[in-house]
């Protein structure tokens, strides 16, 4: 019996040019390039420039993941944007990548999960899709983590950077076998309890200011391996799949050793384990679809293979969704 399925049908990225390099980080705050790789794996993060715009940076990656699924911006019926820094309180950050991509149908939205964004985007889209209340997604990454860090605190200034991904998904009929392609199974989770171990001291009802990021790393850390071991555990149990059936493990790039952590305790060979936080840091909700877009570019994930993301952060939130390219 055939079933509807959420498709990827391309995906895209961008980075701002600017490069902040560790070493020239260690000019202005009390670190070491040694000390940031040996702690989280990064080497530089890409910094917006003045005037560039989390909308701007999602338009990037948006149009590049549209060129790379041969569509036209006309096709798509549904923009869901994951971001903790939107250009504005309101509107919807998406709304305006909406209207600079010309599309005048549909809905466009935002969804706030911090790091887990992109997954809680990419699951709301899928809902979206296979209840048949739209057809074509384009389901975004977009930060400017820049803007809400303290740039005096190197607890966080050095882990956090800017950037964009995104994917466009379509809903399509597959026949209902194990070789459906498409989104198999999303698992979100949260838990407000941690919210004050990771959060922006500022909101439009409560400061009026927009806020710096507060982190107590330690504690976050703490926590990660078993929430992201948890929630993979889920869309194993979803899907009859376990760590041999999959191809490629695409997680959440926050630190170098809470993914190989992750890998490890679930046993997932580091072979299969795409990285890309050494070039970008965290750059919280963007962060995978910009490792999509490279392991896709690179041609280590092709159509058909088994694709597992994951995330965790602030809220805490967390979640995972295997995707069959
Ligand atoms: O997407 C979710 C968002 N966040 C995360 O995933 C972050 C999770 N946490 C982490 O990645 C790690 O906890 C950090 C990378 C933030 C820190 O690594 P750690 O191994 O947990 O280090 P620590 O916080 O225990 O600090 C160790 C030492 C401390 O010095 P003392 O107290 O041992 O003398 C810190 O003051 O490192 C010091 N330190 C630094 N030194 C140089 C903290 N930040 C820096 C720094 N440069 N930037």
């Amino acid at each position: 019996m055939s079933i509807r399925r959420s498709v990827v049908r391309g995906v895209g990225a961008y980075l701002p040019k600017r490069v902040i390099t560790n070493d020239e980080l260690s000019q202005t705050v009390d670190t070491s390039d040694a000390w940031i790789q040996q702690r989280t794996g990064i080497r530089e993060r890409h910094i917006a420039a003045e005037g560039e715009f989390t909308s701007h940076l999602g338009l990037q990656a948006a149009r590049a993941a549209l060129a790379d699924a041969k569509m036209d911006a006309r096709e798509v019926d549904l923009i869901v944007l994951a971001t903790s820094t939107p250009d504005q309180t309101f509107p919807a950050t998406a709304v305006t990548i909406q209207a600079e991509l010309g599309i005048q149908k549909g809905a466009a939205f935002d969804v706030q999960a911090v790091c887990s964004g992109f997954v809680f985007a990419l699951s709301t889209a899928d809902q979206y899709l296979r209840s048949g209340s739209f057809n074509t997604a384009l389901v975004i990454g977009a930060e400017t983590f820049s803007r809400i860090l303290d740039w005096k605190d190197r607890g966080t200034c050095v882990l956090f950077g800017d950037g964009a991904g995104a994917i466009v998904l379509q809903a399509m009929d597959q026949p209902g076998t194990r070789e459906d392609r498409g989104v198999l199974t999303t698992h979100l989770r949260s838990d407000g309890r941690h919210r004050d171990k990771l959060f922006v001291d500022g909101g439009p009802s409560t400061t009026g200011t927009a806020g710096y990021l507060r982190m107590e790393g330690r504690e976050v850390f703490r926590h990660a391996v078993g929430m992201i071991t948890d929630v993979i555990e889920d869309a194993y149990k979803a899907t009859g799949y376990d760590s041999n059936d999959i191809d490629w493990f695409v997680p959440h790039q926050a630190n170098r050793r809470i993914i190989d952590g992750s890998a490890k305790k679930l046993g997932i060979a580091p072979s299969k384990v795409v990285t890309t936080v050494d070039r970008h840091a965290n750059t919280s909700a963007a962060s995978i679809p910009l490792a999509l877009a490279v392991a896709v570019k690179d041609g280590r994930i092709k159509p058909g293979h088994l694709v597992l993301l994951e995330a965790m952060g602030g809220g805490f939130t967390w979640g995972s969704a295997l995707v069959r390219w």
